[in-house]
């Protein structure tokens, strides 16, 4: 089959890979790709967030199934037109992506399921918000209702914080994001990402991964899209994730179904977990930047079977085949990130690493120019290795950090550490 991959960081280049392995596959396009992605497949220059372009290109070059990666373009309904153009398409549609781009509409269904979550109030006026925040006391937590590429919550352990916080949000910090502000009770507890393919119909687990947010060794400093990521969460055991997808996830999708918008992707639920209790966090409507690289290191070629069994609703006779093993990603990061940095450095040293089923490094904001790879983006490159432990993974995946010479580049040296 000829497939096409929207999206063009590391997430994308490890669906590739994975993909890439499958026979079934005859060719594969990613648009916009990446320099990494570019080494296995063709890149094609496509507007990934219009809907019509991407059916139009489809058609053009005769693609049987489109596999979206980020969350911008099934916002935006893209897997909407494909499925009126009548192609088969692994995302879920705008009405389910909202679970994403609205905090307090996954509130809302969360309520309707029973699914437990933290208490919450949601507010348009920032004088109702400040009289919710002195009512409950501090910790708590402040964010903006819409899509805020991860930055738009504040977990404020006094008071002050949450009252600048909302004056923020309701000041335009975060853009059209913070017109609607959640306010939410502190959970303390452990997090971990639950990863579970949906046909509208059959709930499928996929794996669990943990993934580090903040910037700093040790967890520390501003927040960024994930520093690196390591699977399976030893957190989530069995009777945890059972609780997960019995309170949580069915119980969501039996209530996206009744609304007659029933979920078809992967549902992406971040979880808090303790005492052997999972609450919801948040829901993603895709693969998590960088934990489907970890899941992807691990699965390997199956996960086409499982993308298309999904997107064509045989859930339920589908199986996933886990095998024994741990796999752990390292981000390399360009210096200043997740504020300003520098674009265009060269990256040397990658030749000489290894790519096999045990270690691969995934691009993730890379270019190629005049035959040399470049950074282009915060997060620049998923270092990613797999092993019968997590201590083995860990050890392969720093091998190969400490041979690439990137001195504009900084990673963290404790991915994992929880764990190990
Ligand atoms: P979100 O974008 O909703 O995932 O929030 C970003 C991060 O803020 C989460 O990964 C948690 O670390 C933290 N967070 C969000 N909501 C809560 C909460 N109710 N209690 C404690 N921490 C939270
Ligand atoms: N790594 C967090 C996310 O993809 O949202």
């Amino acid at each position: 089959m000829n497939i096409l991959i929207l999206g063009g960081g590391g997430r994308e280049h490890a669906l590739a890979w994975a993909v890439m392995q499958n026979p079934k596959c005859d060719r594969l396009i990613v648009a916009p790709g990446n320099a990494g992605i570019a080494a296995i497949a063709d890149c094609a220059d496509l507007d990934i967030m219009n809907g019509a372009a991407v059916v139009a290109f489809s058609e053009e070059n005769a693609i049987d199934f489109v596999i979206i990666g980020p969350e911008a373009p099934l916002v935006a309904g893209v897997a909407d037109r494909l499925r009126e153009a009548g192609i088969l398409v692994f995302g879920p549609g705008a009405a389910v992506a909202r679970l994403e781009a609205s905090k307090s509409f996954t509130k809302d269904i969360c309520d309707a399921a029973g699914a437990p979550t933290a208490a919450y109030g949601h507010f348009t006026d920032t004088e109702a918000a400040k009289d919710y925040v002195r009512a409950q006391g501090a910790p708590i937590v402040v964010k903006a209702d819409g899509l805020a590429a991860g930055k738009g919550v504040v977990v404020a352990m006094t008071g002050d914080e949450a009252l600048t916080a909302i004056d923020d949000m309701f000041g335009g910090a975060f853009g059209g994001a913070g017109a609607e502000v959640v306010i939410e009770e502190f959970m303390a507890g452990e997090e971990a990402s639950y990863f579970v393919l949906c046909d509208g119909e059959t709930a499928l687990p996929m794996g669990t991964a943990q993934d580090h947010k903040r910037v700093g060794e040790g967890d520390t400093g501003p927040n960024t899209g994930g520093m690196g990521a390591y699977s399976p969460a030893p957190v989530l055991t069995d009777a945890v994730a059972t609780k997960a997808l019995e309170e949580i996830v069915k119980p969501i999708l039996a209530e996206m179904a009744k609304r007659g918008t029933p979920y078809q992707g992967v549902l992406y639920a971040g979880l808090m977990i303790k005492d052997g209790q999972p609450r919801l966090v948040e829901i993603n409507v895709r693969f998590g930047d960088p934990e489907c690289q970890v899941l992807m290191l691990r699965l390997g070629a199956q996960v086409l079977d499982l993308l298309l069994a999904c997107a064509e609703g045989r859930l339920e006779r589908a199986q996933v085949n886990w095998a024994d093993d741990h796999a752990m990603t390292v981000v390399m990061a360009a210096n200043g990130y997740p504020g300003d940095y520098g674009k265009g450095s060269v990256i040397k040293g990658l030749d000489a690493l290894p790519e096999d089923s045990f270690n691969m490094v995934f691009h993730a904001g890379t270019r190629e120019v005049e035959g040399r790879i470049t950074a282009s983006g915060g997060r620049v490159l998923n270092v990613t290795a797999r092993g019968g432990t997590l201590q083995e993974a860990s050890m392969r995946a720093y091998a190969m950090v400490d041979q690439i010479n990137w001195p504009e580049g900084f990673f963290r040296r404790d991915i994992g550490w929880r764990a190990l």
